[in-house]
């Protein structure tokens, strides 16, 4: 594999995202890093920060709202060269209407996290824009955290009709709680990277979960009192109970996977058993149908009916 020069982060103005920005800024051998957000202003105030943060002058920004399909497609078709790699990174409760549908059929909170991605690497690899790693965020509610109180998704068939019902929401219905459908769909998108994986070898397509991450905006849209027991009092108490760690410690998970091949293409990688927190382990190991490539095939196939 080429050495890694330049990385393409979507949702780079906050959270997990900026700070994986800075991270690999301060890292020889990166020269370049996209910062791939919906809003100019936002991400304007983030690249003078890193700028100031990294004395690095190698931030460029490209407009692009992963919840909607043509702003992806505007946004590879105006990239003046390619990039060696992606982090997938934008995401999160889906808005204010998550479960609403957006033009592709899909859910807001499944646009966000899934589907915008699955176009923008389509189109990159199309376009021959991408030469080394993409790398998606997943999260441990894939596999549940029994500790925090999130269920393993109750699978029934893992067929591509099953993975199509979580995208366009039909699984759940228009009332069902975002963390519980968040769950869901990381879950699709740890299959469909496995899929990418052997579709095209020349690539490296790792899913790694930042883990139980405080001091970022994700859970700001959920209503007022969720807001403020998971952002505020749990922010506070998990980390003392091991549960949850810095932005710092989950942005460098995200840096290791891309940087380190040890972290192999098409697996998962995410926290042990159990834990939101702490080394990353092979989720396989935890959840075996992860490895199983007729599902991969089916989440892949479901997805891409929503990307035409
Ligand atoms: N924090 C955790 O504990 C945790 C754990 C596991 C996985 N993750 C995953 O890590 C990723 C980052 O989460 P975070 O905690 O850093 O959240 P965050 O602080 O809310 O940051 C999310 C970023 O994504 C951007 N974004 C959201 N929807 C977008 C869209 N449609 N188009 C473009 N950008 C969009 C946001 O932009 P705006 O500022 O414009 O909203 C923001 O820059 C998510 O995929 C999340 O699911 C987080």
């Amino acid at each position: 594999m080429n050495p890694i020069q330049s990385v393409l982060i979507t949702g780079a103005n906050a959270g997990l995202g900026r700070e994986a920005a800075r991270q690999l800024a301060l890292r020889n051998g990166i020269e370049k890093i996209y910062l791939a957000c919906r809003n100019l202003e936002k991400a304007e105030a983030a690249k003078t920060a890193l700028e100031a943060e990294t004395g690095k002058r190698i931030f460029e920004i490209i407009i692009m709202d992963v919840s909607d399909l043509s702003s992806v497609r505007e946004a590879v078709a105006g990239m003046k060269s390619a990039v060696d790699a992606v982090i997938l990174n934008a995401g999160g409760t889906g808005g204010r209407r998550p479960n609403a549908l957006t033009n592709a059929g899909v859910t807001n909170i499944f646009a966000a996290n899934i589907l915008g991605h699955v176009v923008l690497v389509d189109e990159l690899l199309e376009r021959q824009l991408i030469t080394s790693t993409v790398l998606y965020a997943g999260s441990e509610a894939a596999r549940g955290i029994p500790k925090m109180g999130v269920a393993k998704p109750d699978m029934q068939s893992l067929s591509a009709e099953e993975f199509a019902a979580i995208a366009d929401g039909s699984k759940f219905g228009q009332d069902a709680d975002p963390l519980d459908v968040y769950s869901y769909i990381k879950l699709v998108g740890a299959h469909w990277m496995g899929a990418m994986a052997r579709q095209h070898p020349h690539i490296r397509f790792v899913t790694m979960s930042p883990g139980g991450t405080t001091g970022t905006n994700g859970m700001d849209d959920l209503p007022f009192l969720k807001k403020v027991f998971f952002k505020y009092i749990g922010g506070t108490l998990m980390p003392i109970f091991g549960m949850m760690h810095s932005v710092e410690t989950g942005a460098r998970r995200y840096v290791d996977g891309l940087l380190n091949e040890k972290f192999e293409s098409g697996h998962f990688y995410a926290s042990r058993e159990g834990s939101p927190t702490g080394p990353v382990i092979d989720q396989a190991e935890i959840d075996f149908t992860l490895a199983n490539p007729d599902f991969q095939d089916n989440a892949n196939q479901a997805v891409h009916r929503f990307a035409a």
